[in-house]
Protein backbone atom coordinates (compact mmCIF):
# COMPACT_ATOMS: atom_id res chain seq x y z
CA UNK A 1 0.00 0.00 0.00
CA UNK A 2 1.61 3.67 -1.16
CA UNK A 3 0.49 5.98 0.59
CA UNK A 4 1.30 9.79 -0.84
CA UNK A 5 3.63 11.75 2.26
CA UNK A 6 2.95 15.31 3.02
CA UNK A 7 6.38 16.89 3.12
CA UNK A 8 7.15 20.45 4.54
CA UNK A 9 7.04 23.68 2.42
CA UNK A 10 10.18 25.16 2.75
CA UNK A 11 12.86 24.30 4.92
CA UNK A 12 11.93 27.62 7.33
CA UNK A 13 8.70 25.58 7.56
CA UNK A 14 10.60 22.76 9.40
CA UNK A 15 12.58 24.77 11.02
CA UNK A 16 9.54 26.45 12.72
CA UNK A 17 7.31 23.39 13.21
CA UNK A 18 10.54 21.86 14.62
CA UNK A 19 11.17 24.84 17.12
CA UNK A 20 6.94 24.98 17.32
CA UNK A 21 7.72 21.32 18.97
CA UNK A 22 10.57 22.46 21.13
CA UNK A 23 9.19 25.78 22.69
CA UNK A 24 6.42 24.77 24.43
CA UNK A 25 5.19 24.25 27.97
CA UNK A 26 8.31 22.89 28.59
CA UNK A 27 10.27 26.33 28.49
CA UNK A 28 7.78 28.42 29.78
CA UNK A 29 6.20 26.83 32.70
CA UNK A 30 8.21 23.40 33.21
CA UNK A 31 12.36 24.88 33.31
CA UNK A 32 11.42 27.60 35.60
CA UNK A 33 10.26 25.65 38.26
CA UNK A 34 12.69 22.92 38.00
CA UNK A 35 15.34 25.32 38.67
CA UNK A 36 13.68 26.37 41.76
CA UNK A 37 13.15 23.13 42.69
CA UNK A 38 16.43 21.72 41.69
CA UNK A 39 18.48 24.34 43.80
CA UNK A 40 19.20 27.31 41.07
CA UNK A 41 22.20 27.45 39.12
CA UNK A 42 23.48 24.39 40.30
CA UNK A 43 20.74 22.58 37.93
CA UNK A 44 21.05 25.36 34.93
CA UNK A 45 24.88 24.43 34.47
CA UNK A 46 23.75 20.45 34.33
CA UNK A 47 20.98 21.45 31.89
CA UNK A 48 22.67 23.99 29.73
CA UNK A 49 25.58 20.96 29.78
CA UNK A 50 23.07 18.40 28.42
CA UNK A 51 21.84 20.52 25.50
CA UNK A 52 25.24 20.43 24.30
CA UNK A 53 26.64 17.05 25.22
CA UNK A 54 23.27 14.99 24.60
CA UNK A 55 20.18 16.83 23.21
CA UNK A 56 22.26 18.63 20.09
CA UNK A 57 24.03 15.36 19.03
CA UNK A 58 20.39 13.33 19.45
CA UNK A 59 18.34 15.43 17.93
CA UNK A 60 20.73 15.47 14.78
CA UNK A 61 20.12 12.01 15.00
CA UNK A 62 16.24 11.72 15.09
CA UNK A 63 16.18 14.07 12.76
CA UNK A 64 18.69 11.83 10.31
CA UNK A 65 16.90 9.06 10.60
CA UNK A 66 13.27 10.38 10.12
CA UNK A 67 14.79 11.89 6.82
CA UNK A 68 16.05 8.86 5.77
CA UNK A 69 13.73 6.45 6.14
CA UNK A 70 10.74 8.80 5.15
CA UNK A 71 8.09 6.80 7.39
CA UNK A 72 6.59 7.48 10.79
CA UNK A 73 9.10 6.21 13.85
CA UNK A 74 8.04 2.57 13.80
CA UNK A 75 8.00 1.84 10.20
CA UNK A 76 11.07 3.79 9.89
CA UNK A 77 12.92 2.15 12.65
CA UNK A 78 12.35 -1.10 11.04
CA UNK A 79 12.91 -0.24 7.62
CA UNK A 80 16.43 1.25 8.69
CA UNK A 81 17.12 -2.07 10.66
CA UNK A 82 16.13 -3.85 7.61
CA UNK A 83 18.76 -1.72 5.75
CA UNK A 84 21.50 -2.35 8.03
CA UNK A 85 21.06 -5.89 8.25
CA UNK A 86 19.94 -5.45 12.21
CA UNK A 87 17.02 -7.27 13.87
CA UNK A 88 13.55 -5.66 13.37
CA UNK A 89 12.85 -5.60 16.95
CA UNK A 90 14.29 -2.30 16.38
CA UNK A 91 11.02 -1.13 15.33
CA UNK A 92 9.57 -1.60 18.96
CA UNK A 93 11.35 1.56 19.93
CA UNK A 94 8.84 3.41 17.99
CA UNK A 95 6.21 2.03 19.32
CA UNK A 96 7.71 2.58 22.88
CA UNK A 97 7.55 6.15 21.48
CA UNK A 98 4.31 6.69 20.62
CA UNK A 99 3.03 4.99 24.53
CA UNK A 100 5.33 7.94 25.51
CA UNK A 101 3.40 10.94 23.76
CA UNK A 102 0.27 9.61 24.66
CA UNK A 103 1.63 9.73 28.88
CA UNK A 104 2.82 13.12 28.02
CA UNK A 105 0.15 14.32 26.47
CA UNK A 106 -2.26 13.56 29.15
CA UNK A 107 -0.73 15.65 31.90
CA UNK A 108 0.26 18.73 29.13
CA UNK A 109 -2.97 18.93 28.36
CA UNK A 110 -3.96 19.16 31.93
CA UNK A 111 -1.35 22.32 32.02
CA UNK A 112 -2.30 23.92 28.54
CA UNK A 113 -5.73 23.98 30.01
CA UNK A 114 -4.54 25.57 33.29
CA UNK A 115 -2.75 28.61 30.28
CA UNK A 116 -6.33 28.42 28.61
CA UNK A 117 -8.32 29.52 31.87
CA UNK A 118 -5.77 32.25 32.25
CA UNK A 119 -6.30 33.76 29.29
CA UNK A 120 -9.56 34.71 30.22
CA UNK A 121 -8.94 35.64 33.66
CA UNK A 122 -5.93 38.28 32.27
CA UNK A 123 -8.76 39.45 29.73
CA UNK A 124 -11.46 40.01 32.57
CA UNK A 125 -8.70 42.24 34.21
CA UNK A 126 -8.54 39.63 37.49
CA UNK A 127 -5.02 40.59 38.04
CA UNK A 128 -5.38 44.29 38.40
CA UNK A 129 -3.08 45.17 41.84
CA UNK A 130 -2.75 41.91 43.00
CA UNK A 131 -0.16 41.00 45.41
CA UNK A 132 1.44 37.58 46.20
CA UNK A 133 -0.97 36.14 48.72
CA UNK A 134 -4.05 36.99 46.07
CA UNK A 135 -2.00 35.33 43.25
CA UNK A 136 -1.36 31.93 45.08
CA UNK A 137 -5.28 32.02 46.57
CA UNK A 138 -6.04 32.27 43.05
CA UNK A 139 -4.04 29.58 41.75
CA UNK A 140 -5.07 27.46 44.19
CA UNK A 141 -8.81 28.09 43.45
CA UNK A 142 -8.08 26.95 40.37
CA UNK A 143 -6.63 23.58 41.08
CA UNK A 144 -9.52 22.59 43.44
CA UNK A 145 -12.00 23.19 41.14
CA UNK A 146 -12.03 19.45 39.17
CA UNK A 147 -14.92 20.49 36.82
CA UNK A 148 -13.31 23.73 35.20
CA UNK A 149 -9.85 22.12 35.44
CA UNK A 150 -11.71 18.95 33.10
CA UNK A 151 -13.33 21.80 31.11
CA UNK A 152 -10.50 23.11 30.22
CA UNK A 153 -8.48 19.83 29.54
CA UNK A 154 -11.25 19.29 27.07
CA UNK A 155 -11.10 22.31 25.61
CA UNK A 156 -7.22 21.67 25.30
CA UNK A 157 -7.38 18.37 23.40
CA UNK A 158 -9.96 19.38 20.90
CA UNK A 159 -7.94 22.40 19.57
CA UNK A 160 -5.05 19.82 19.31
CA UNK A 161 -6.70 17.14 17.47
CA UNK A 162 -8.41 19.50 15.66
CA UNK A 163 -5.08 20.59 14.03
CA UNK A 164 -3.96 16.77 14.18
CA UNK A 165 -6.86 15.53 12.23
CA UNK A 166 -6.42 18.24 9.39
CA UNK A 167 -2.80 16.84 8.39
CA UNK A 168 0.79 18.28 8.63
CA UNK A 169 -0.07 20.58 5.38
CA UNK A 170 -2.96 22.56 6.31
CA UNK A 171 -3.08 22.17 10.19
CA UNK A 172 0.43 22.48 11.49
CA UNK A 173 2.32 24.76 9.27
CA UNK A 174 0.51 27.42 9.56
CA UNK A 175 0.27 27.56 13.22
CA UNK A 176 3.97 28.44 13.75
CA UNK A 177 5.04 30.77 11.55
CA UNK A 178 3.59 33.34 13.23
CA UNK A 179 3.51 32.63 16.88
CA UNK A 180 6.83 31.43 17.32
CA UNK A 181 8.63 35.43 16.62
CA UNK A 182 5.42 36.53 18.47
CA UNK A 183 6.28 34.82 21.73
CA UNK A 184 10.03 36.13 21.68
CA UNK A 185 8.87 39.73 20.98
CA UNK A 186 6.32 39.39 23.83
CA UNK A 187 8.66 37.56 26.15
CA UNK A 188 10.78 40.58 25.79
CA UNK A 189 8.39 43.41 27.16
CA UNK A 190 8.01 40.87 29.97
CA UNK A 191 11.87 40.63 30.51
CA UNK A 192 11.56 44.03 30.55
CA UNK A 193 9.18 44.80 32.78
CA UNK A 194 10.58 42.11 35.21
CA UNK A 195 13.68 43.64 35.27
CA UNK A 196 12.35 47.29 36.07
CA UNK A 197 9.95 45.99 38.60
CA UNK A 198 11.86 43.10 40.02
CA UNK A 199 14.94 41.91 41.48
CA UNK A 200 17.19 40.93 37.97
CA UNK A 201 20.38 40.85 40.15
CA UNK A 202 19.38 38.18 42.81
CA UNK A 203 17.66 36.31 39.69
CA UNK A 204 20.85 36.23 37.87
CA UNK A 205 22.67 34.94 41.27
CA UNK A 206 20.56 32.46 41.62
CA UNK A 207 20.12 30.87 38.25
CA UNK A 208 24.29 31.43 37.26
CA UNK A 209 26.29 32.11 39.95
CA UNK A 210 28.32 28.58 39.57
CA UNK A 211 27.51 26.29 43.10
CA UNK A 212 29.04 22.87 42.28
CA UNK A 213 28.21 22.01 45.69
CA UNK A 214 24.67 22.26 44.66
CA UNK A 215 24.58 19.71 42.64
CA UNK A 216 22.83 16.35 43.51
CA UNK A 217 22.30 12.95 41.97
CA UNK A 218 18.43 14.03 41.53
CA UNK A 219 19.14 17.58 39.98
CA UNK A 220 21.33 15.70 37.36
CA UNK A 221 18.87 13.61 36.64
CA UNK A 222 16.34 15.86 36.10
CA UNK A 223 18.52 18.05 34.28
CA UNK A 224 19.12 15.55 31.53
CA UNK A 225 15.36 14.40 31.32
CA UNK A 226 14.58 17.75 30.95
CA UNK A 227 16.99 18.72 28.19
CA UNK A 228 14.71 15.58 26.42
CA UNK A 229 11.91 17.18 27.29
CA UNK A 230 12.65 20.14 26.16
CA UNK A 231 13.70 19.71 23.05
CA UNK A 232 11.09 17.08 22.12
CA UNK A 233 13.53 14.14 22.18
CA UNK A 234 13.56 10.33 22.87
CA UNK A 235 10.21 9.84 21.45
CA UNK A 236 10.06 10.34 17.38
CA UNK A 237 8.36 13.70 17.53
CA UNK A 238 10.88 15.19 15.74
CA UNK A 239 12.03 12.11 13.89
CA UNK A 240 8.45 12.22 12.38
CA UNK A 241 8.95 16.13 11.88
CA UNK A 242 12.63 14.73 9.73
CA UNK A 243 10.48 12.41 7.78
CA UNK A 244 8.77 15.40 6.19
CA UNK A 245 11.91 17.39 5.25
CA UNK A 246 13.68 17.68 2.04
CA UNK A 247 17.10 16.35 1.25
CA UNK A 248 18.72 19.65 0.83
CA UNK A 249 18.47 21.25 4.47
CA UNK A 250 21.56 21.14 6.81
CA UNK A 251 20.31 19.09 9.43
CA UNK A 252 23.25 20.28 11.96
CA UNK A 253 22.40 23.40 11.18
CA UNK A 254 18.86 24.02 11.68
CA UNK A 255 19.51 21.55 14.90
CA UNK A 256 21.66 24.22 16.73
CA UNK A 257 19.12 26.99 15.25
CA UNK A 258 16.55 25.00 17.33
CA UNK A 259 18.56 24.14 20.50
CA UNK A 260 19.85 27.73 20.52
CA UNK A 261 16.57 29.12 20.29
CA UNK A 262 14.67 26.87 22.40
CA UNK A 263 17.34 26.85 25.36
CA UNK A 264 17.11 30.65 25.52
CA UNK A 265 13.73 31.43 25.34
CA UNK A 266 13.97 28.99 28.73
CA UNK A 267 16.43 30.77 30.49
CA UNK A 268 15.13 34.06 29.83
CA UNK A 269 11.62 33.28 31.12
CA UNK A 270 13.36 31.80 34.19
CA UNK A 271 15.17 35.08 34.87
CA UNK A 272 12.33 37.08 34.01
CA UNK A 273 10.24 34.95 36.87
CA UNK A 274 13.01 34.96 39.39
CA UNK A 275 13.35 38.39 39.05
CA UNK A 276 9.60 38.61 40.14
CA UNK A 277 10.10 35.87 42.99
CA UNK A 278 12.57 37.54 44.85
CA UNK A 279 11.11 40.69 44.54
CA UNK A 280 8.19 39.86 46.07
CA UNK A 281 9.17 37.44 48.72
CA UNK A 282 7.86 34.27 47.11
CA UNK A 283 9.03 30.66 47.52
CA UNK A 284 11.46 29.75 44.36
CA UNK A 285 10.82 26.42 45.07
CA UNK A 286 6.97 26.48 44.56
CA UNK A 287 7.00 23.90 42.26
CA UNK A 288 4.41 22.96 39.12
CA UNK A 289 2.11 26.29 40.39
CA UNK A 290 5.08 28.96 40.08
CA UNK A 291 4.92 31.10 36.88
CA UNK A 292 0.92 31.25 37.66
CA UNK A 293 1.41 32.62 40.83
CA UNK A 294 4.19 34.82 40.43
CA UNK A 295 3.27 36.54 36.26
CA UNK A 296 0.10 37.68 37.63
CA UNK A 297 1.78 40.08 40.28
CA UNK A 298 3.82 41.63 37.63
CA UNK A 299 1.20 42.09 35.27
CA UNK A 300 -1.26 43.13 37.43
CA UNK A 301 1.27 46.19 38.01
CA UNK A 302 2.26 46.68 34.63
CA UNK A 303 0.59 49.65 32.75
CA UNK A 304 -1.87 47.65 30.20
CA UNK A 305 -1.35 44.54 32.36
CA UNK A 306 -4.49 43.10 31.40
CA UNK A 307 -3.92 43.45 27.70
CA UNK A 308 -0.22 42.27 27.71
CA UNK A 309 -1.21 39.15 30.06
CA UNK A 310 -4.23 38.13 27.57
CA UNK A 311 -1.25 38.40 25.22
CA UNK A 312 1.27 36.31 27.06
CA UNK A 313 -1.03 33.49 28.07
CA UNK A 314 -2.57 33.58 24.81
CA UNK A 315 0.97 32.99 23.48
CA UNK A 316 2.05 30.47 25.73
CA UNK A 317 -1.60 28.43 24.97
CA UNK A 318 -0.25 28.10 20.89
CA UNK A 319 3.22 27.50 22.14
CA UNK A 320 1.72 24.20 24.08
CA UNK A 321 -0.74 24.07 21.27
CA UNK A 322 2.04 23.21 18.56
CA UNK A 323 3.80 21.00 20.89
CA UNK A 324 1.20 18.93 21.75
CA UNK A 325 1.12 18.23 17.93
CA UNK A 326 3.65 17.07 17.50
CA UNK A 327 3.68 14.58 20.50
CA UNK A 328 0.69 12.52 18.62
CA UNK A 329 1.82 13.17 15.04
CA UNK A 330 4.13 10.22 15.03
CA UNK A 331 1.39 7.55 16.15
CA UNK A 332 -1.16 8.83 13.58
CA UNK A 333 1.43 8.83 10.70
CA UNK A 334 1.75 5.33 11.96
CA UNK A 335 -2.04 4.48 11.98
CA UNK A 336 -2.41 6.13 8.62
CA UNK A 337 0.37 4.69 6.87
CA UNK A 338 -0.36 1.49 8.02
CA UNK A 339 -4.15 0.96 8.10
CA UNK A 340 -6.92 1.95 6.21
CA UNK A 341 -8.25 3.90 8.99
CA UNK A 342 -8.61 7.89 8.26
CA UNK A 343 -6.94 10.69 9.83
CA UNK A 344 -9.99 11.60 11.36
CA UNK A 345 -10.98 8.56 12.87
CA UNK A 346 -7.54 7.86 14.33
CA UNK A 347 -7.29 11.30 15.67
CA UNK A 348 -10.25 10.93 17.67
CA UNK A 349 -10.00 7.36 19.42
CA UNK A 350 -6.47 8.42 20.18
CA UNK A 351 -7.68 11.67 21.49
CA UNK A 352 -10.25 10.08 23.58
CA UNK A 353 -7.72 7.38 25.20
CA UNK A 354 -5.35 10.25 26.54
CA UNK A 355 -8.02 12.44 27.28
CA UNK A 356 -9.74 9.82 29.56
CA UNK A 357 -6.01 9.42 30.89
CA UNK A 358 -6.14 13.26 31.48
CA UNK A 359 -8.77 13.19 34.08
CA UNK A 360 -7.19 11.34 36.41
CA UNK A 361 -4.28 13.81 36.21
CA UNK A 362 -6.95 16.54 36.82
CA UNK A 363 -8.17 15.08 39.93
CA UNK A 364 -4.68 14.41 41.20
CA UNK A 365 -4.31 17.60 41.91
CA UNK A 366 -7.53 17.91 44.02
CA UNK A 367 -9.50 14.87 44.65
CA UNK A 368 -7.08 12.55 44.72
CA UNK A 369 -3.70 14.60 45.64
CA UNK A 370 -2.77 11.90 47.97
CA UNK A 371 -3.52 8.84 45.65
CA UNK A 372 0.25 7.72 45.34
CA UNK A 373 1.30 5.34 42.30
CA UNK A 374 4.74 4.18 42.77
CA UNK A 375 7.10 6.13 45.23
CA UNK A 376 5.08 8.18 46.71
CA UNK A 377 3.73 10.12 43.89
CA UNK A 378 0.89 11.55 42.76
CA UNK A 379 -0.76 10.60 39.69
CA UNK A 380 0.62 13.44 37.92
CA UNK A 381 3.95 13.30 39.61
CA UNK A 382 4.54 9.84 38.11
CA UNK A 383 3.54 10.64 34.79
CA UNK A 384 6.02 13.03 34.70
CA UNK A 385 8.76 11.62 36.07
CA UNK A 386 8.37 8.40 34.41
CA UNK A 387 8.01 10.13 30.64
CA UNK A 388 10.86 12.71 31.68
CA UNK A 389 13.60 10.77 33.76
CA UNK A 390 12.92 7.17 32.09
CA UNK A 391 11.46 6.88 28.68
CA UNK A 392 12.43 10.12 27.14
CA UNK A 393 16.34 9.26 28.26
CA UNK A 394 15.62 5.56 27.57
CA UNK A 395 14.48 6.07 23.84
CA UNK A 396 17.41 8.45 23.12
CA UNK A 397 19.96 6.04 24.14
CA UNK A 398 18.21 3.22 22.23
CA UNK A 399 17.87 5.98 19.32
CA UNK A 400 22.35 6.58 19.46
CA UNK A 401 22.65 3.14 19.89
CA UNK A 402 21.00 2.29 16.78
CA UNK A 403 22.05 4.93 14.55
CA UNK A 404 25.55 4.67 15.79
CA UNK A 405 26.21 0.99 16.29
CA UNK A 406 23.91 -0.78 13.81
CA UNK A 407 23.87 1.60 10.80
CA UNK A 408 26.63 2.08 8.63
CA UNK A 409 28.78 5.64 8.94
CA UNK A 410 28.52 5.82 5.26
CA UNK A 411 24.77 6.17 5.64
CA UNK A 412 24.33 8.71 8.59
CA UNK A 413 26.59 10.63 7.02
CA UNK A 414 24.57 10.61 3.36
CA UNK A 415 22.22 12.14 5.51
CA UNK A 416 24.03 14.84 8.18
CA UNK A 417 26.49 15.71 5.26
CA UNK A 418 29.19 17.19 7.18
CA UNK A 419 32.83 17.93 6.97
CA UNK A 420 34.84 15.00 7.98
CA UNK A 421 35.79 16.45 11.43
CA UNK A 422 32.53 17.28 12.21
CA UNK A 423 31.16 14.49 11.36
CA UNK A 424 34.01 12.63 14.03
CA UNK A 425 32.45 15.33 16.35
CA UNK A 426 29.36 13.81 15.95
CA UNK A 427 30.54 10.12 16.10
CA UNK A 428 32.26 11.01 19.42
CA UNK A 429 28.90 13.00 20.67
CA UNK A 430 26.03 10.31 19.53
CA UNK A 431 28.58 6.93 20.34
CA UNK A 432 30.27 7.58 23.41
CA UNK A 433 29.24 10.79 25.15
CA UNK A 434 25.58 11.13 24.73
CA UNK A 435 25.22 7.02 26.19
CA UNK A 436 28.05 7.22 28.49
CA UNK A 437 26.30 10.57 30.08
CA UNK A 438 22.08 8.78 29.85
CA UNK A 439 23.68 5.02 31.33
CA UNK A 440 25.42 7.33 34.25
CA UNK A 441 22.69 8.75 35.52
CA UNK A 442 20.22 5.86 35.21
CA UNK A 443 23.34 4.27 37.35
CA UNK A 444 22.33 7.09 39.90
CA UNK A 445 18.69 6.80 39.73
CA UNK A 446 19.45 2.82 41.07
CA UNK A 447 21.07 4.19 43.75
CA UNK A 448 18.54 6.59 44.54
CA UNK A 449 15.43 3.91 44.74
CA UNK A 450 17.94 1.23 46.54
N1 LIG B 1 9.20 20.10 23.96
C1 LIG B 1 7.86 20.45 24.28
C2 LIG B 1 7.91 21.51 25.38
O1 LIG B 1 8.97 21.91 25.77
C3 LIG B 1 7.01 19.26 24.68
C4 LIG B 1 7.13 18.15 23.70
C5 LIG B 1 6.64 18.11 22.41
C6 LIG B 1 7.83 16.95 23.91
N2 LIG B 1 6.99 16.93 21.81
C7 LIG B 1 7.72 16.21 22.71
C8 LIG B 1 8.53 16.44 24.98
C9 LIG B 1 8.34 14.97 22.60
C10 LIG B 1 9.13 15.22 24.87
C11 LIG B 1 9.06 14.49 23.68
O2 LIG B 1 6.91 21.94 25.84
Amino acid sequence: MTHHRSAWRNRWTFMLATAGSAIGLGNIWKLPYMIGVNGGSAFVLVFIGCIFFVGIPLMMTEILLGRRAQKNPLNGIETLAIEANASRHWKYLGGMGMITGLLILSFYSVIGGWVLSFIGAAASGNFVGMDGTQSTANFNQLLASPLTLLFWHTVFMIMTMGVVARGVNSGLEKANNILIPALFAILLILLGYSMSVGDMSASFRFMFSPDFSKITPVAVLSALGHAFFSLSLGMGSVMVYGSYLQRDVSIARATIYIALADTLLGLLIGLAIYALVFANQLAPNAGPGLIFQTLPIAFGQMPSGSLIATLFFTLVAFAAWTSAISLVEPTIAWVVENTEISRKVATTILGLIIWLIGISVVFSFNEWQNVTIIFGLNIFDTLDKLTSTILLPLGGLLIAIFAGYFMKNSHVQEELNLHQWSFKVWVLMNNVIAPIGIIGVFLYLFKIIQ
